[in-house]
């Protein structure tokens, strides 16, 4: 018989010690915040589920590879193994490396001139939206019903409304720059699409002359979803199934920071000729030259490494079930929660939670401040504190449509009994419930205020 426990496929031989507060301790640190965990000090945490980007832990076989990598500035040889290893996975033929997702895509959108155009995604990443924006173009999320309603169990939440995507494709004819999958899909909650759904939104963009893209941070996790859920694809290897949704598409950008298994990083890739040396002239202006395009050579090494072990049966089967651990744990504490759990993080329904506290007195920074003050855990608010805006008329501000809190896992960091300790954390913050108190905003600045914004508890 197999036991029943799904154990971390690997043992620690380097360890860092976590830091410990007591509550007065993180009732001085908080208030010196100004009450935003974004402003806490890493020394201040003990848990930190703030992001699962660039937090994970390496393998002895990525620390091996940084050693030896190579700083060479032009032809390195790093850069060649990094390359290799992206063809045999993804079959594209330019592999660029840039310093993390955000400047891949302010690549792809200058080279694809989005500038008065549409990009037509599932969701769009905020840093995704933001560089679309940026450069005049319109962000259009069209993910599926189901994916907007945090109570549904679709088992792809991710996936694109193809309908919704095909009447876009008609009606914008020019105006449509290119089709992109985030997968698995973050601002959804982690929501893997299915091979179904990437096939028919490849072959859709394809019928109307369109590049189809992904957003592939997390294509390991979605791969192993689809191994999971999707019918006729359980005899597949993560691996296989990785390689077809990569097929499926014209290029790729990557934020290599998770699911590359580095702290680092990211890639640009494209079968296109023309759109790739494009894409290196303006690498060579912002980033570097292109055989290290913002990385040292230690770190192509590491990703290159990385790249081979996230497709590992053993890791992913561990990885995606340390998260769902977490979500039934909480779920049988009664905390509202986005279902199903997400490939890296935990979505909780703050504002279900506090019914008590209206949106503008932001629920989902309350849950966050009040899981910092009981052990010295970090979540990050997605409510309106990241997404409202502030009402010009002097009003109360305008609110996200939904108040959430992420818990995002890094990977290989944080073992079983850290989760069971979170999870009586969580019921220490949900037996006080009704006591929550909303918070305002004392000082914001004028984009992305969730970073730096200065709040003040309400009495
Ligand atoms: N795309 C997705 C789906 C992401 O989740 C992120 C980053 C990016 C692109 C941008 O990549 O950070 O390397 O520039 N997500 C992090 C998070 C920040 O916490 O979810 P980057």
């Amino acid at each position: 018989m197999e036991p029943r426990t799904i154990i971390e496929p690997f043992r620690i031989r380097m360890t860092e010690p976590l830091p410990v507060s007591t509550p007065d301790q993180r009732r001085q640190f908080l208030h010196a915040a100004h009450y935003n965990p974004f402003l806490l000090r890493s020394r201040e945490i003990t848990i930190d589920l703030l992001t699962d980007s660039g937090t994970g832990a390496m393998s002895a076989a990525q620390w091996a590879a940084i050693m030896t990598g190579d700083e060479t500035y032009a032809g390195s040889e790093s850069y060649y193994q990094l390359r290799d290893v992206v063809q045999a996975l993804t079959g594209h033929k330019h592999v660029i490396p840039t310093h993390q997702g955000r400047s891949s895509e302010h690549i792809l959108f200058s080279v694809l001139d989005v500038a008065s155009k549409q990009v037509l995604a599932n969701s769009h990443f905020d840093t995704t939206r933001a560089n679309v924006e940026y450069l005049k173009g319109e962000a259009i999320d069209l993910v599926i019903e189901e994916g907007r309603n945090p109570g549904s169990e679709h088992p792809f939440k991710g996936n694109i409304d193809l309908a919704r995507l095909e009447d876009h494709l008609k009606r914008g004819g020019d105006k449509v720059a290119l089709v992109l999958m985030t997968v698995t899909n973050n601002a959804g909650g982690g929501q893997p699409a299915s091979l179904e759904n990437l096939r028919a939104a490849s072959e859709l963009a394809h019928k109307y002359g369109k590049p189809f893209m992904l957003d592939a941070a997390r294509f390991a996790e979605n791969a192993w979803f689809i191994k999971e859920r999707e019918p006729g694809q359980q005899h597949r290897t993560p691996r296989e199934i990785a390689q077809e949704m990569f097929a499926l598409s014209d290029g790729f950008t990557m934020s290599a920071k998770k699911d590359g298994l580095v702290n680092i990083g990211g890639l640009l890739c494209l079968n296109d000729d023309d759109l790739a040396e494009k894409a290196r002239a303006l690498l060579i202006l912002t980033e570097g030259y292109p055989t290290y395009g913002g990385l040292a050579g230690r770190d192509l090494a590491a990703l290159a490494v990385g790249l081979q072990e996230v497709t590992d049966e053993a890791y992913l089967k561990y990885r995606i079930a340390s998260v769902r651990y977490f979500h039934k744990l909480l779920d049988k504490l009664g905390v509202p929660l986005m279902r199903p759990a997400g490939g890296h993080a935990v979505y909780i329904d703050a504002g279900a939670l506090y019914p008590q506290l209206k949106p503008w007195e932001l629920p989902g920074v309350a849950l966050c401040n009040e899981l910092y003050l009981e052990g010295g855990v970090r979540a990050v608010e997605i409510g309106t504190l990241m997404f409202g805006k502030p009402d010009q008329a002097g009003g109360h501000d305008h609110t996200a449509p939904l108040e959430l809190v992420r818990m995002a896992f890094p990977r290989r960091t944080y073992t079983q009994s850290h989760v069971d300790w979170l999870g009586e954390i969580m019921a220490e913050v949900v037996a006080r419930r009704g006591k929550a108190r909303g918070l305002r905003i004392a000082k914001q600045g004028p984009i992305l205020r969730a970073f730096t914004a200065q709040l003040e508890p309400l009495t």
